[in-house]
């Protein structure tokens, strides 16, 4: 599927990185068309960074509150971003609204993860709002970033089952594992240049199941 050499791809990360982990699980086949080659944190204690760099990853560190304004601290995200030659950006767990400008920078190339099923649910704590709600179907979902928050083009979604009994925390995780599978299919799709931005749509090319995931009813 890959044409040319593999992309470069910095993950943006804030915590445990457990995305992150999965994107670089996948860079290890031969054959994907993205390595992990920088991952950056806002958080210089994010555990994270411990594991990227364990796995023999270049990390670095930038807190913003080392610097005046967001858009000071997305100049010197940039700057490190250039410095080691990042082709696509992965928000993986990066918990920072961007300004217009750096998403400008990045149009086309930085891609999110999101846990519901866009659009509904943005924001933060979408398990309680979805249990709130009484869905019935939830999930997660991959997308280029525009300057609104948590919209734009989307790449691949992946449905679970809300089911009886179900907590936020058993609710994230059934969400969570499924995150672990489209972010990779996600940035494998547009690493390999077979996504082609039409309006708000994304189109492939490929068959429906390789970036639509429904999982069943668990046992
Ligand atoms: C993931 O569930 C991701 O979808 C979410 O944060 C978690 C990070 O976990 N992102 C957002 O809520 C962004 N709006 P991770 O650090 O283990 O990948």
């Amino acid at each position: 599927m890959s044409v040319g050499p593999r992309k470069r791809v910095a993950a943006l990360i804030s915590g445990r990185g457990s995305n992150m982990i999965s994107l670089m699980a996948a860079a290890r086949q031969p054959d994907y068309p993205a390595e992990i080659a920088l991952v950056l944190s806002n958080k210089l204690d994010a555990p994270g960074l411990v594991t990227a760099r364990d796995a023999g990853i270049a990390t670095a560190a930038l807190s913003h509150k080392d610097h005046a304004s967001r858009e000071d601290f997305e100049r010197a995200m940039h700057a490190v971003l250039e410095e080691h030659a990042i082709d696509l950006v992965c928000l993986a767990g990066f918990m920072r609204l961007l300004t217009p400008w750096f998403v400008g920078q990045w149009q086309g190339r930085m891609l999110n993860i999101h846990p519901a099923l866009l659009p509904s649910f943005r924001g933060l704590h979408t398990h309680e709002r979805a249990l709130e709600d009484g869905v019935k179907i939830h999930g997660a979902t991959v997308h280029f970033v525009v300057p609104d928050m948590d919209a734009g083009p989307i790449i691949a979604q992946a449905a679970v089952p809300v089911v009886d009994g179900d907590t936020p925390a058993t609710l994230a995780a059934r969400v969570l594992a499924q995150e672990h599978v489209i972010y990779p299919l996600a940035l494998k799709l547009v690493a390999s240049g077979a996504t082609r931005i039409d309006g708000n749509r994304v189109l492939t090319g490929e068959q429906v199941s390789d970036h639509l995931l429904v999982v069943p009813t668990p046992a």
